[in-house]
């Protein structure tokens, strides 16, 4: 599905990307963890194909195509997607607006009105939103947990075929957590593979992955199932640092 070699990004000159590795399968659900500024937002960014950042190395593939290749917009009709970690307001575009565009906009066949209607309503209603939230500004005015409830009922109306979350769990009340693991359980399937940056194991509870790496200076230092997300939780990321920081390891 995804495929991830050598990759080395810089923003400004600066090498925030140091050489990442890393391959999801189709329907395998990875978690990425590591310490603040370690380039996990850089690296979901990139993928996206923020223009901001600059591919100085290696290779990104999905579903055998060169990432680098595709327009935002041509990575999105492929079915990648990205859920932000400070997700933008847009005054002037209601969220219903955003969403017909966006819908309209990788499917083959546009909706009629009343089918986009009936489909806004219904992944509203799993997300637990409050239906007057079609007709508000995107994300202006959201709560922190308004805005990342918004970005899974954007990943719930596109049905990528992955996703990446940029810590889509920070900032939810436990409720919220909750519907936010439901969204991303509602898509889990074969055809559904996602990779999951957070800072805690409590969403990890609600969306089980397949593999949890740990992300380093730019690197994934280490990968491990499950289980790794509960070691981390315990023993910090100082003993990280020690077991794999650099120097330790090449
Ligand atoms: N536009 C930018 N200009 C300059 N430096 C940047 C820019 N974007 C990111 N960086 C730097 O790159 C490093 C990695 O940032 P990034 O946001 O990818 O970290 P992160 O792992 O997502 O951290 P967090 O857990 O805090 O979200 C940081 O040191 C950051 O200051
Ligand atoms: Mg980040």
């Amino acid at each position: 599905m995804l495929k991830i070699e050598n990759l080395q990004v810089e923003i400004d000159g600066q090498e925030i990307v140091k050489g990442l590795d890393l391959e999801v399968g189709k329907g395998e659900i990875h978690a990425i963890m590591g310490p603040n500024g370690s380039g996990k937002s850089t690296l979901a960014n990139v993928l996206m194909g923020h223009p901001r950042y600059e591919v100085t190395g290696g290779s990104v593939t999905f579903q055998g195509e060169d990432v680098f290749e595709l327009e935002p917009d041509e990575r999105a009709k492929l079915g990648m997607f990205l859920a932000f970690q400070y997700p933008s307001e847009v005054p002037g575009v209601s969220v219903a607006n955003f969403l017909r565009t966006a819908v309209n906009s990788v499917r083959e066949e546009e909706l009629s009105p009343m089918e986009m209607y009936r489909l806004i309503q219904e992944k509203m209603s799993i997300m637990q939103m409050d239906p007057k939230f079609a007709e508000r500004y995107l994300n202006e005015g959201f709560s922190g947990g308004e805005k990342k409830r918004n970005e899974i009922l954007q990943m719930l109306m596109l049905e990528p075929k992955l996703a990446i979350m940029d810590e889509t769990d920070s900032g939810l009340d436990i409720d919220a957590l909750q519907v936010v693991a439901k969204g991303v359980n509602e898509l889990r399937g074969p055809e559904f593979s996602a990779v999951i940056i957070t800072h805690y194991q409590r969403i990890l509870r609600y969306i089980e992955p397949d593999h949890v790496h740990v992300m380093l200076d730019g690197r994934i230092v280490t990968s491990g199932g499950k289980e790794l997300a509960l070691e981390l939780e315990d023993k910090g990321y100082e003993w990280v640092r020690q077991e794999f920081g650099a120097g330790t390891q090449s």
